[in-house]
């Protein structure tokens, strides 16, 4: 665990956490990454330094802060080509941005191509120390993180240059997993005291796979969606899409024994799946060093549609299907000729110059920002609606979307056909089901910057299924403040074409 000041050095490590040993792209050298945490209100200084030598992967890096608004530091984002240039190999950066009004459970990682999937991921946890919700889950521990992620057997540019995502050989508990060939690593290990409770962190840190979470025998309250306290619910199963977060509270209230923690992934991908690799093992003290031997028991899934917002539920706007200032439906496609997705039409290919560099050299409409296509212009102060329509299988479906700079309401799950704007449930990435039906979304555009929408699958992403939301050209323009160092990693801009 480090705190809000501190170095991430990103390097080269060969690691076997599944029986398998590759070459991986580690933030000071562990998988995951080291937690960083703080509270609620601490500014954070958190300098990345590129070591990356592997030729087999990428050398230059950026790091995401997944969740983290950045209100007045849209420069800190971390998405090479929206918000920065990439950080070269050798050089270094500082995100520096301070966190007013938010406290939960975060992630980090590489928003450089799909370089996360070779391992750079880490959890982000904020604190907060007067959280008036506090005895709504008085718990005796909430230290526990349990980080979900696909892993992969090559190298994540190979599917760059092939077009074609990897497929992930085992999934990895808390850095820990079984490959079906690998020899037996030890699975991760949750211990807990009889009788107390506990809040999980649970963490979809995965390129692709979501899965169904469930530990046997146990129940949960859930407390949290992505940084956003939720209304208690009961439930025994979440399923969790890339990029997303949730809070469980959980008694230890079984005899003590070993009982199974699972993250089922879903059908994509795993050769030669036994579903032994995809555990993790509750383990009660006093309890003997053993494999579990218990059953999945769970019957009582989430589901999103009944999940609501703790404070202030209302979805902003008027309570109907196109009630906001601004309603937009972006449909996806694939395009079997390029091989791409689409977005209304237009795959995002990432710019040369960055979004908001394009934006500070002068760029004033969504029509000047290049490649054409892709930039939608939101007004400051509106409230927007945005629908986006679910996917078939074979489209890649379904596809969790990611909002950087707000959590929005979720007035339509995808799981769900009917809207609610009374109290639906605030978050940052969505699922947006199945080809039948659409998630709809509501926030407030207070907040200015380049903000990147995209399928949270990092395969997709790659194949450009993403748009980028400018939110007030003109108060990034007027209020932008962009320290030395970012001036450093991108040419100058007041001298820049931002067509080249
Ligand atoms: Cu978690 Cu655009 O990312």
């Amino acid at each position: 665990v480090i705190g809000p000041t501190t170095d991430l050095t990103i390097k080269n490590v060969n690691i076997a956490p599944d029986g398998f040993n590759r070459s991986t792209v580690l933030a000071n050298g562990i998988f995951p990454g080291p937690v960083i945490r703080g509270n609620k209100g601490d500014r954070f200084r958190i300098n990345v330094i590129d070591h990356l030598t592997d030729p087999t992967m990428l050398r230059s890096t950026s790091i995401h802060w997944h969740g983290i608004h950045q209100n007045q530091s849209a420069w800190a984002d971390g998405v090479a080509s929206v918000t920065q240039c990439p950080i070269a190999a050798n050089d270094s950066f500082l995100y520096d941005f301070t966190i007013p009004d938010q406290a939960g459970t975060f992630w980090y990682h590489s928003h450089l191509a799909t370089q996360y999937c070779d391992g750079l991921r880490g959890a982000f946890i904020v604190n907060d120390p007067q959280d008036p919700h506090r005895s709504r889950y008085e718990v005796d521990d909430e230290s526990t993180i349990i980080t979900l992620a696909d892993w992969y057997h090559e190298p994540a540019k190979n599917a760059d240059i092939s077009g074609i995502p990897l497929t992930p050989y085992a999934t990895l508990i808390n850095g820990k997993g079984r490959w079906v060939n690998g020899t037996a690593v030890p699975l991760s290990v949750v211990n807990v005291v009889p009788g107390l409770r506990y809040r999980f962190r649970i963490i979809a840190m995965s390129c692709d796979t979501n899965f169904v979470f469930s530990i046997d025998q146990h129940t949960f309250t859930v407390i949290e969606a992505d940084g956003e306290n939720t209304a208690p619910l009961d439930v025994d199963s979440v399923q969790i899409y890339a990029g997303q977060r949730y809070s469980l509270v959980m008694k230890a209230n079984q005899p003590i024994g070993n009982y199974w923690i699972r993250a089922n992934p879903d059908a994509r991908g795993f050769p030669g799946f036994d579903g032994g690799r995809n555990s993790a093992i509750l383990r009660y003290v006093g309890a003997p060093v053993a494999d579990p031997t218990t059953n999945d028991t769970s019957t009582n899934p989430l589901k999103e549609s009944n999940l609501h917002a703790l404070t202030n539920p209302a979805a902003p706007g008027a309570p109907y299907v196109g009630g906001a200032d601004v309603n937009l439906l972006i449909r996806h496609d694939f395009d079997f000729n390029t091989f791409h997705y689409t977005m209304n039409g237009y795959p995002f290919i990432p710019p040369t110059v960055p979004v908001l560099l394009q934006i500070l050299s002068g760029a004033q409409t969504a029509q000047d920002l290049l490649p054409k296509g892709s930039y939608y212009e939101l007004p400051h102060n509106k409230v927007i609606e945005l629908t986006l329509p679910g996917s078939a299988f074979e489209l890649g479906g379904p596809h969790p979307f990611h909002l950087h700079g707000h959590s929005f309401s979720v007035v339509r799950s995808g799981d769900s056909d009917t809207y609610n704007y009374v109290n639906p449930v605030r978050r940052d990435t969505v699922n947006t089901g199945f080809a039948d039906g659409n998630a709809t979304i509501r926030f407030v555009t207070d907040n200015s910057g380049p903000w990147f929408l995209h399928c949270h699958i990092d395969w997709h992403l790659e194949l450009g299924l993403a748009v980028v939301f400018a939110e007030d050209i003109p108060g990034v323009q007027a209020n932008a403040v962009t320290p030395d160092a970012w001036d450093k990693l991108c040419p100058r801009y007041d001298s820049l074409d931002p067509g080249q």
